[in-house]
């Protein structure tokens, strides 16, 4: 059984996290020495801040920019339900704006009509591993005062991009998830140092991150790496399956960052030692090749398949995950599932932001619910096999 996604971290980095924790050391130190390996490698004359997490660097950023109560904030129209509860929180309103869903991209006409006398700020999310191109969105945020927010959580590849250097904030993920995942932590990086300080200064009066949590949270990955090798795989599939046990809903809760709980209170903690050292060992060691292979490999195998997909305009995508568009998903991941394959609707936790924005002709949000997710082919074997259960289920589902 080829598993929808392995945690993108190798054993010898798990060995280190665990050595990090017993170490456990300053948190501020570690942070600052993970905020300037940061800057080093980015040189790019912003500046660094480490979070426990992108939600939880932005949830500070709102707190710091103390925007007038009922200001908007323009959103790319699909993105993670959290970053808008974020939003709801500070009591803004997010405003969804279109994304064309061939090229994953912010539709201008529609950036335009969102616009009001109460948009403040605009954040921009790369999705699904592309890096849609910002020249429109940033000179539509300098014209009109916006702030303009880089939701770089799903982009980020080790290939020495930090963020695009115009923009005022970019937001850099290393959950669970992720490409060169630190099994948590995120970088956000700033163009004006005062910004910068004044949300590290908001930060560091919070909870700090308990270092039993990490130490957990290390166990936990390293099995969930074990787990997903492919023969205990197919045997945990299939145990499910005996039991009745939706292997799908428990992977995707098992690898949620904050599964659980109230999300502020969990979000609302800066970074232990442990969790950023292990995200300035993730910056420093993550092989370029990896991900650019990765991403070769998607770009093949998505070419290949008689099914559309979404971004299908976009050239040089990282392909951090490999979505397609299927007519009936169920009857695709059920298909894929009986060959061997694991495919998801859930691989992230995209969703269409709602609003009253009116939809455009190309509108990713309507596409939203036929994204099926395939695993990531790790050989040319497994490329050459997914593509052929994809076509054979696409086959037999159109002769039923
Ligand atoms: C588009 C987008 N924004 C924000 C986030 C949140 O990142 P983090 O888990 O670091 O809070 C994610 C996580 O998947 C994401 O996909």
């Amino acid at each position: 059984m080829l598993p929808r996604q392995r945690p993108d971290i190798g054993w010898l980095d798990l060995v280190c996290a665990a050595a990090y924790t017993l170490r456990g050391g300053d948190p501020a130190a570690a942070q600052a020495a993970a905020e300037a390996g940061a800057d080093a490698l980015a040189d790019d004359g912003r500046h660094s801040l480490v979070s426990l997490s992108v939600r939880s660097g932005f949830d500070r950023l709102l707190a710091t920019l103390q925007l007038p109560p009922g200001s908007e904030v323009l959103v790319s129209a699909v993105t993670i339900r959290d970053m808008i509860a974020v939003i709801e929180r500070h009591g803004l309103r997010a405003v969804p704006v279109d994304l064309h869903a061939d090229t994953l991209s912010l539709d201008v006409a529609a950036l335009a009509a969102a616009l009001t006398p109460r948009s403040r700020m605009l954040l921009v999310a790369h999705l699904f591993g592309s890096r849609m191109p910002l020249r429109a969105p940033l000179d539509f945020a300098r014209q009109h005062g916006l702030l303009l927010v880089e939701d770089g959580a799903q982009a980020y590849t080790g290939d020495g991009w930090l963020g695009d250097a115009a923009c005022d904030v970019s937001l850099l993920s290393f959950g669970p998830i992720k490409t060169a995942t630190a099994l948590g932590g995120a970088v956000l990086r700033f163009a004006d140092p005062g910004l910068c300080e004044r949300v590290r200064a908001a930060q560091a009066h919070q909870p700090l991150q308990a270092g039993r949590a990490f130490a957990q949270r290390v166990g936990k990955y390293a099995l969930l790496k074990a787990l997903t090798a492919r023969i205990p795989y197919g045997l945990f599939c299939r145990a499910c399956g005996w039991f009745g046990i939706d292997h799908d809903a428990l992977i995707n809760r098992s690898v949620r960052g904050f599964a659980g709980g109230e999300l502020f209170q969990r979000i609302r903690q800066r970074p232990c030692a442990a969790q950023s050292r292990l995200l300035l060992r993730r910056l420093r060691g993550y092989p370029r090749a990896r991900a650019a292979q990765r991403a070769q490999r998607g770009e093949r195998l998505l070419a290949a398949l008689p099914l559309a997909r979404p971004g299908q305009a976009v050239a040089g995508s990282g392909h951090w995950v490999l979505p397609v568009l299927s007519a009936d998903p169920p009857r695709l991941i059920a298909g894929l599932l009986a060959r061997g394959f694991d495919a998801t609707r859930g691989a992230s936790s995209l969703y269409a932001v709602p609003g009253d924005a009116a939809p455009g002709a190309g509108d990713l949000r309507r596409v939203m619910d036929a994204v099926v997710y395939l695993p990531a082919p790790e050989g040319e074997g497994d490329l050459r096999r997914l593509a052929e259960a994809v076509r054979a289920t696409v086959t037999d589902a159109a002769a039923a």
